[in-house]
C-alpha cells in the first residue's frame, strides 16, 4: 500500500491498510503490531504532508474549482497528456477539450492516455502551433472557453531543444484570453530555469502586469527562496463586465 500526500509525495506502507473508524476519520492498520494509528498522526511521519502546492498544482486548483461538467476549455501544451486528461476529467461527458501540440510524439502519447482513460471522444487532438490557436478553434468557441491553460517549456523525457518560445507564446496568449468567455481563466505554467525560459517568463510578467485591473484578475506564484529560479503560475480571470459604478463600489477599478 502507498500513501500519497497532496504535495505529490509517495510514502510507502507494506502489508497495512487504510480503513475508516468509528466517529469518523481514517486510521492505517499496521497488521503485524496489531494497532490502528489515526492518519492526521502518519503522514507528518512518512512524508511532507504540508508541503505547499507546486506551480502546476496551483493551476490544477485553480481549475478545477471553476471548470464545470459541459464546458469548453483549451490545453494549449499536450506534453505527455496528464494536463489534458484532468481537464477532460473536469469537463464530463457533455464538455470538450481542445488539445494543441507542435510534436507528433507529444499528440501520440496524449491520444494514448486519453483512449485509455476512456475520454477521447471529448477531446479534439490538433497538432498545430497554440499560435494558431484563434484559427484552429471552431468559430462558435469564440469568447465561450471556460479556461485555456499553457503549461510551457520542453516535452518532459524528450528533445530539450524543442521548447515553447517567447514569441509564440505571447501570440497564442493573446488568442487565449480573446477565447475565453467574462469569468474564464487562463492559466500558464512557466519554467524560467532553462535557457530561453527565463526571457519567456520575463516576457509574460511584462504583459500581464500591464493588463488593465478593470477588465482582468492577475495572479502570480512562484518559490522566491529556491536557488535556481523555479517554476511560476501565473493565473488571469477574465471579469465579467460589470456597469461602470457598479465596478467602482466593487473597488475592481
Ligand atoms: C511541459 S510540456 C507540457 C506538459 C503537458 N501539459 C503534460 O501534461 O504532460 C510542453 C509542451 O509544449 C509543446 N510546445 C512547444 N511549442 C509549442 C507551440 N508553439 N504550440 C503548442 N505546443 C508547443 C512541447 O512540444 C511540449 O510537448
Amino acid at each position: 500500500m502507498r500513501l500519497r500526500s497532496p504535495g505529490g509525495n509517495e510514502c510507502p506502507m507494506p502489508n497495512d491498510s487504510i480503513a475508516h473508524r468509528e466517529g469518523g476519520g481514517r486510521v492505517l492498520r499496521i497488521r503485524h503490531l496489531n494497532i490502528s494509528l489515526p492518519l492526521y498522526f502518519i503522514y507528518p511521519m512518512t512524508s511532507d504532508h504540508f508541503a505547499l502546492p507546486t506551480a502546476v498544482d496551483w493551476s490544477h486548483w485553480l481549475l478545477q474549482s471553476r471548470v464545470q461538467p459541459g464546458d469548453w476549455v483549451v490545453d494549449a501544451t499536450a506534453g505527455n497528456g496528464h494536463d489534458s486528461l484532468f481537464l477532460a476529467g473536469l469537463v464530463g461527458a457533455a464538455g470538450r477539450v481542445f488539445v494543441f501540440d507542435v510534436q507528433e510524439t507529444a499528440i501520440v502519447a496524449t491520444r494514448r492516455r486519453l483512449e485509455a482513460a476512456g475520454v477521447l471522444e471529448r477531446c479534439e487532438l490538433i497538432h498545430a502551433g497554440h499560435e494558431h490557436m484563434s484559427t484552429r478553434l471552431p468559430e462558435d468557441s469564440r469568447g465561450q472557453l471556460t479556461a485555456v491553460m499553457f503549461n510551457l517549456g520542453w516535452l518532459p523525457g524528450h528533445d530539450k531543444k524543442c521548447i515553447t518560445n517567447t514569441e509564440t507564446t505571447m501570440s497564442a496568449l493573446v488568442q487565449a484570453l480573446e477565447s475565453l468567455r467574462p469569468g474564464g481563466l487562463l492559466t500558464v505554467v512557466v519554467y524560467p530555469g532553462h535557457a530561453g525560459g527565463d526571457e519567456e517568463s520575463q516576457t509574460i510578467a511584462v504583459w500581464a502586469s500591464a493588463l488593465a485591473s478593470n477588465t482582468h484578475e492577475v495572479r502570480h506564484t512562484r518559490s522566491p527562496n529556491r536557488q535556481k529560479r523555479s517554476p511560476e503560475c501565473w493565473a488571469i480571470r477574465k471579469r465579467q463586465t460589470k456597469p461602470d459604478n457598479q465596478a467602482r463600489n466593487s473597488g475592481d477599478v
